[in-house]
């Protein structure tokens, strides 16, 4: 079954760091030539802030005519404002969801229950730490250890009925203990060992690290995005998963 033919509700297993590009551009017309050029080559695409407030909707379903469509939009807001935008985006086609766990149990709950609710159900994840912060600069917004905030939003996150989280390679293979198999863990922050720059991430892991640890999907936008040739990077990435076997 290819990518487009899976049903939108269908889960990759834990472990499976299925792959997620990240498509961060300027403009619609820059993330269609990057999605001709990955054709065939990722099952899923990220619309994220950038993309979508540049191009709109319409952003979001152009890729979701060539694949399947993770809408990182990280809402965060009052429940009904939240359920409204899960709603939206379930009917742009969007097979991701996420809201920021940090957002309470009341709102993720409004979430899941707009997600749950759709025709075609999106994975509603939450965020908990994003990937750029490391220990300190977490302590200072946080005031606790990174560990001990990624694993409350996660309890929230679940509790709220979310899916599963959105965490850095570092914390997944605790959240996966704590959580079980049935949890999802989408986990960005991925550089592949010949990609050397690490950008503005800090919690970061190579593509099999963050599978080995436990990762359903991986999202990996620069070190595709930016190569040169973005196909054989995106298959490359997906051969190092691979290799660890089933
Ligand atoms: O280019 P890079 O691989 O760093 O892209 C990572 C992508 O994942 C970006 O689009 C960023 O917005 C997103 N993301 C993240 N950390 C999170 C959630 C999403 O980096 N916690």
């Amino acid at each position: 079954m290819s990518s487009t033919e899976a049903p939108r509700s269908r889960i990759a297993p834990a472990g499976s760091g299925e792959l997620v590009v990240a498509v961060d551009t300027p403009s619609l017309d820059a993330a269609l030539r990057l999605r001709d050029r990955l054709a065939g080559a990722a099952p899923w695409f990220k619309v994220g802030k950038e993309l979508f407030t540049a191009a709109g909707p319409r952003a979001v379903r152009e890729f979701a005519d060539a694949g399947r469509v993770f809408l990182d939009l990280k809402f965060h807001d009052i429940p009904a404002t939240v359920a409204g935008a899960v709603r939206a985006g379930a009917a742009l086609g969007a097979g991701i969801v996420d809201v920021h766990a940090s957002g309470g149990e009341p709102m993720i709950a409004a979430a899941a229950e707009a997600a749950a609710n759709a025709p075609e159900p999106p994975i509603l994840l939450a965020v908990t730490v994003l990937t750029h912060l490391d220990e300190q600069a977490a302590a200072n917004v946080y005031g606790r250890p990174l560990a001990a905030q990624v694993r409350r939003l996660a309890r929230i996150a679940r509790a709220g009925g979310a899916a599963g989280v959105v965490a850095s390679a570092l914390e997944a293979a605790a959240l996966r203990e704590e959580f079980g198999d049935g949890f999802v863990l989408l986990v960005p922050g991925i550089r592949p060992r010949w990609a050397a720059a690490a950008h503005d991430q800090r919690r970061v892991a190579t593509p099999a690290e963050a599978a080995r640890r436990g990762a359903n999907y991986i999202v990996v936008g620069r070190a595709i995005t930016g190569n040169s040739d973005p196909r054989t990077a995106a298959l490359r990435v997906r051969d190092e998963v691979a290799d660890l076997g089933p």
